[in-house]
């Protein structure tokens, strides 16, 4: 057993260089971080410092040029697409600035989706994306479209979405980045509720206060960590 069997996310060393043409972009340049199973961190940074992409890496979205990821303590760097596919339907649910809903399906439909690739049946897919819109307080929703919804409400469809098959690990890159200040401490709200219920939390902000709600914040800066902030008043020994 290795070290990273203690963490639900270890990286070590990762690296990721995009090539467009002979241009090569290090958005990643030798990034390792831990989180433990039920932790809460802020991952904070200037503009094009690499956060997106070290949450596409943690979420399975995209694999690191060099560096290992360790999720639940099975290395995922060295899994070919499909793996990847399936870990991420188990165990990530990722929460988009833009909510990232289809317009022409309505909520309950949006949420639903991610059990289109499971073998549930419309019922059961029903029943489980009505409970997961409960979660997030909107199950007097369920039929509106996102152009019916406020920001805040389609938000919360994206999370709920994004709960439906109960991952470990809820991944959210600027989920208040495009909402007024109100419906932010709502999703902010959401988001505590969940570490509270065990979930892992990673977001990225731009927002400090928005950070601080976490136990911790990573600063990123050119690809490389640059500082990590214990946050006073938040949850104990989680570095
Ligand atoms: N698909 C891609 N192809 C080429 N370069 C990319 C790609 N995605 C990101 N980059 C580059 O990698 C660097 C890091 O980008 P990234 O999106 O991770 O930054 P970020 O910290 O999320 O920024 P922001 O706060 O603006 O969202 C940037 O210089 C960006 O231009
Ligand atoms: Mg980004």
């Amino acid at each position: 057993m290795n070290k990273e069997t203690n963490f639900i996310i270890g990286t070590n060393n990762l690296i990721k260089i995009y090539k467009l043409g002979d241009v090569e972009v290090r958005a990643l340049n030798g990034v390792s971080i831990s989180v433990k199973k039920g932790g809460f961190i802020s991952i904070m940074g200037a503009s094009g410092s690499g956060k997106s992409t070290l949450m596409h890496i943690i979420g399975c979205l995209d694999r690191p040029t060099e560096g290992k990821i360790f999720l639940d303590g099975t290395d995922v760097s060295i899994m070919e697409r499909d793996e990847l596919a399936e870990i991420r339907n188990k165990k990530i649910g990722f929460i988009f600035q833009m909510f990232n809903l289809l317009p022409r399906m309505n909520a309950i439909e949006n949420v639903e989706l991610p059990l289109l690739y499971c073998d549930v049946e419309k019922k059961g897919r029903q029943k489980r994306a009505l409970a997961a819109l409960e979660r997030v307080g909107l199950g007097d929703r369920i039929k509106h479209h996102p152009a019916e919804l406020s920001g805040g409400q389609q938000q919360r469809v994206a999370i709920a979405r994004a709960l439906i098959n109960n991952p470990a690990i809820i991944l959210a890159d600027e989920p208040t980045g495009n909402l007024d200040s109100k419906s932010g401490v709502e999703i902010i709200a959401i988001l505590k509720k969940l570490h509270e219920q065990g979930h892992t939390i990673v977001t990225v902000t731009h927002d400090r206060a928005v950070a601080e709600h976490a136990e911790r914040i990573v600063i990123l800066k050119d690809g490389e960590i640059t500082e990590e902030v214990k946050v006073r008043g938040n949850n104990e020994d989680n570095i």
